[in-house]
């Protein structure tokens, strides 16, 4: 474990089992120096019990930079719950799931991820209050938080279009969407109202059929969407995409897109910036979903107040693309660099019990 490659300057790891539904979890916290560790729950099946250890180390990690790149309060974690779960076990496994978060007394605050969602965080709500993305009503903070997440993705591709592109406007720009789930979707729709071409994949043929017939996108196969022709290349499916293999043989100018952890390694960044890609750090252009739990769990934001920090995704992507340029550094380095300033600079945390609505309060 502390040998591991990603574990790095994690504060814990915790590994949880219920014998009652075969349940198995990895809670991570990388850092709770900026506020309590926020980040969502993702329920996949892993091949390898070594490939969930990886994930959420990975995961917590850009929690971290997320969170402090957004400004928020908080610091970063993630849990991975190691599925497949049967559909009769859901509602215990996510009941000892709640318990399990609850055991960390507010370090740790879940929300939805990857294979989770607002009904499974409302089971989690009923064993613990550390948990956010619940219900809410129309004009009120909180809910699924996709289509936050598809905004300030929105707000990133304009500033990218804008740097790399001179374009103002998306009327006529070419994006391919990888990955047609919760973000994505939203993602078409808010492209599609702006006049962007859209060319679209996803391994399930429906989805793709309903984004082709409502926002007339072209379909693209699944093994061929990363090379297509386009402006901007927004990765919305999974991790790891972008590749030496990948990132030859891309034909666009921009990646922006939601997925997490989307550079596969180290060398990913820098092959994207000497090829002259203008990539929009995934922790800095994804936040919009964090952005609203957090305002949601501290109580306090007005959804006007959430909507308005979201829009910030496009002056701080802006900064970090200029600043990239000048230091002819790539712009996931130098974003990295500003967000591990700001939690070394942040106070080790005395009391990590803290709710985000105390720990907003104190900020
Ligand atoms: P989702 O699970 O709803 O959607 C993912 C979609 O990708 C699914 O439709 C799936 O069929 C598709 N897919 C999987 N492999 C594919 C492939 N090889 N080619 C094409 N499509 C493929 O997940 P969601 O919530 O939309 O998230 C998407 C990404 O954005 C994930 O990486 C997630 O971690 C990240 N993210 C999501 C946030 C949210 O608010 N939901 C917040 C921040 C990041």
């Amino acid at each position: 474990m502390f040998d591991h490659a990603e574990y790095r300057d994690h504060e814990s790891v915790h590994a949880f089992h219920d014998a009652a539904t075969g349940l198995r979890a990895l809670i991570a916290i990388h850092s709770t120096r900026l506020g309590p560790a926020l980040g969502g729950c993702r329920l996949w099946h892993y091949e390898h019990e070594a490939d969930a250890l990886t994930d959420v180390l990975r995961l917590s990690r850009g929690m971290s930079l997320k969170n402090a790149m957004a400004d928020l309060p908080i610091g970063g974690g993630k849990a991975v719950l190691l599925g497949p779960v049967a559909p009769e076990a859901r509602r215990d496994a996510f009941l000892a799931f709640g318990s399990w978060v609850d055991s960390l007394g507010g370090r740790y605050q879940t929300a939805e991820d990857v294979g989770t969602s607002v009904a499974d965080m409302q089971v989690v709500a009923e064993r613990t209050r550390h948990v956010g993305g619940l219900a809410a009503g129309s004009g009120t903070v909180g809910g699924d938080p996709s289509p936050f997440t598809a905004l300030g993705v929105l707000r990133g591709i304009e500033a990218a279009v804008r740097a790399k592109l001179k374009c103002d406007s998306l009327d006529g720009i070419r994006v391919a969407v990888q990955g047609l789930g919760h973000v994505g979707q939203y993602l078409c729709a808010e492209l599609s109202a702006r006049g962007a071409r859209l060319v679209v994949s996803d391994v399930d043929p429906a989805r793709v059929r309903k984004v082709c017939e409502s926002f007339g996108a072209v379909p693209e196969s699944p093994d061929r969407i990363l090379a297509a022709e386009a402006d901007v290349l927004a990765p919305c499916a999974l991790g790891a995409v972008l590749n030496r293999r990948t990132i030859t043989a891309l034909r666009v100018p921009v990646v922006a897109g939601a997925a997490n952890n989307q550079l596969a390694d180290g060398n990913a960044g820098r092959l994207l910036h000497e090829r002259g890609v203008l990539y929009a750090p995934d922790f800095v252009i994804n936040a919009g979903g964090v952005i609203s739990v957090a305002a949601e769990q501290a109580g306090e934001s007005s959804l006007e107040q959430v909507l308005a920090d979201i829009d910030r995704i496009d002056t701080r992507l802006t900064e970090i693309f200029e600043r990239a340029n000048q230091e002819n550094r790539s712009t996931g380095v130098v974003a990295e660099d500003i967000a591990m300033t700001r939690i070394r600079a942040g106070k080790a945390s005395t009391n990590a019990v803290a709710t985000p609505a105390r720990a907003a309060a104190h900020a």
